[in-house]
C-alpha cells in the first residue's frame, strides 16, 4: 500500500509533523561474552553475523510500561511541550495479554484520560504507528500524538535459544507529532505499509493466544516461548525492506541519492548494509546503534532516531528514509525531512542495580 501522507488525500490536510524523540533502555547490559558463557557461539561469530556486541536486558519485576512511560517522558522533555490528546503504544509484548498496556503507559505520564491503544505489528510497529498517528491527524481526530514504541522480548525468550538469545535487547523509544503543514519539515511524507500473513509462522510465539490457549495450572508448553526461523526471515527482512523503501521513496518524489540518512529497523547490521546498498543509498548513510542494544523489536527505530538526533548523526534537514520488517509477516517505510527540535537528548538507561 502507498500513501502520499501530505497531499490532501485527508479531510483536513492536515500534516502529521515530528517535534520530538527519546529513548530508554533498562541498565542491565548483556555483553557477548556473557553469551559465550552460556551457549556455545563466541564473539567473532555474533559481530561477524549480526553486528551487535550488547543489549539492554529488563529484571524480573520490570515491564514493557515501565520503559515506555521513560521514554515518553524524554519525547515529551525534547518537544518542550508535554501536552498531547493521543497516545499510540507499539508494542508486542505488553504487560499482559489483556487489557492493552496503552492506558497504564497514560496514567504513568500523567496524561488524564487521553485516548490510548496499543498497536501490534511486532518489529513493523513503530512505522505502522506512524501511519497510525498521520491518520489521526489528518482526520481531525487529534493535534498531539505521543507515539511510543517498546518491547521486551527477552521476557518472550526461550532461556536455552541461542539464536534469539544472540540477537534481542529491550527497550522503547518514542516520538512526539503535532498537526502541521506538509511542506515543512518533520512532516511525514510519505509510507509504504504491507503484510503477508503466510509468513507468520516464522516469527511466532504459537501458543498462549485463542488458537493454542494456556490451560490455569498446567505446565507452561515449549511452544509458548519464542521461535524465529532467523534465515528465511533474514531473505525476507532484505526483500520487503528493500521493495517498501523503494515505494516510500517514489511516493515522496526522491531518488535513493536524496537520502542522507537511512534508518531502518535494527535487527542485524548485515540486514542494515545490504538494504541500503541494494537501494544506492549506500552503507555510508545507514545509521547503526544496533552493536549497543541488539534488536529491540518497535523500540528499535526511535531508540536509533533519539540517539543519532543526539549525537547530530540527524541533523535539521535531512532527508530520513525509515523502513522495518517484522514478524506477521508485517513491513513499512515512512520518508520525511529531519526537523529542528528543542531538545535531544541521547537513550537514557536506568542505572544498573
Ligand atoms: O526483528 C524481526 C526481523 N528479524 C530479523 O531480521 C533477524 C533476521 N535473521 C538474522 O539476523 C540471522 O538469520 C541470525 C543472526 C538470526 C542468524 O544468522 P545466520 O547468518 O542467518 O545464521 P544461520 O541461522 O544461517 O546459521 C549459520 C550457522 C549454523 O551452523 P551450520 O549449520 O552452518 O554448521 C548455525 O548453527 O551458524 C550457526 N549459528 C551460530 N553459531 C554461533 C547460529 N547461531 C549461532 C550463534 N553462535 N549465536
Amino acid at each position: 500500500m502507498k500513501a502520499n501522507a501530505g497531499n490532501g488525500a485527508a479531510s483536513t490536510g492536515a500534516a502529521a509533523v515530528l517535534c520530538g524523540v527519546g529513548g530508554h533502555v533498562p541498565g542491565p547490559v548483556l555483553t557477548n561474552a556473557d553469551l559465550t558463557a552460556r551457549f556455545d557461539t563466541s564473539d567473532e561469530w555474533i559481530v561477524t553475523r549480526t553486528g551487535i556486541r550488547a543489549r539492554h536486558v529488563v529484571e524480573p519485576g520490570t515491564a514493557t510500561s515501565d520503559l515506555a512511560v521513560r521514554a515518553g517522558a524524554a519525547a515529551l522533555a525534547s518537544a518542550g511541550d508535554a501536552s498531547v490528546d493521543l497516545l499510540l503504544l507499539a508494542t508486542t509484548t505488553p504487560d499482559r495479554p489483556c487489557p492493552g498496556t496503552a492506558p497504564t503507559v497514560a496514567r504513568g505520564l500523567g496524561l488524564g484520560g487521553v485516548p490510548a491503544l496499543d498497536v501490534n505489528a511486532v518489529c513493523s510497529g513503530f512505522v505502522y504507528g506512524l501511519a497510525a498517528a498521520a491518520g489521526f491527524v489528518a482526520a481531525g481526530l487529534a493535534r498531539r500524538v505521543l507515539l511510543i514504541g517498546a518491547d521486551t522480548f527477552t521476557t518472550l525468550l526461550d532461556p536455552g535459544d541461542r539464536d534469539t538469545a544472540t540477537v534481542f535487547g529491550d527497550g522503547a523509544g518514542a516520538v512526539v507529532l503535532r498537526a502541521g503543514r506538509a511542506g515543512e519539515p518533520g512532516a511525514l511524507l510519505a509510507f509504504d505499509l504491507g503484510s503477508d500473513g503466510g509468513l507468520a509462522d516464522l516469527i511466532t510465539v504459537p501458543a498462549g493466544g485463542s488458537r493454542a490457549p494456556l490451560t490455569a495450572g498446567a505446565p507452561v508448553p515449549d511452544d509458548a516461548r519464542f521461535t524465529m526461523s532467523g534465515r528465511a526471515v533474514y531473505r525476507h527482512a532484505v526483500q520487503r525492506m528493500t521493495e517498501s523503501s523503494r515505494a516510500a521513496l517514489d511516493a515522496a518524489g526522491w531518488k535513493p541519492g536524496d537520502v542522507d540518512r537511512f534508518v531502518g529497523h535494527q535487527a542485524n547490521l548485515r540486514i542494515l548494509t545490504t538494504v541500503a546498498d541494494e537501494l544506492g543509498i549506500g552503507a555510508d548513510r545507514a545509521y547503526a546503534n544496533v552493536d549497543r542494544v541488539g534488536n529491540t523489536a518497535a523500540a528499535s527505530i526511535p531508540l536509533a532516531l533519539a540517539d543519532a538526533a543526539a549525537a547530530g548523526t540527524l541533523r535539521p534537514g535531512d532527508r530520513v528514509l525509515l523502513t522495518a520488517f517484522g514478524g506477521g509477516a508485517t513491513w513499512g517505510s515512512c520518508a520525511l525531512v529531519w526537523p529542528e527540535l528543542p531538545h535531544a537528548e541521547p537513550m537514557t538507561a536506568c542505572p544498573a542495580p
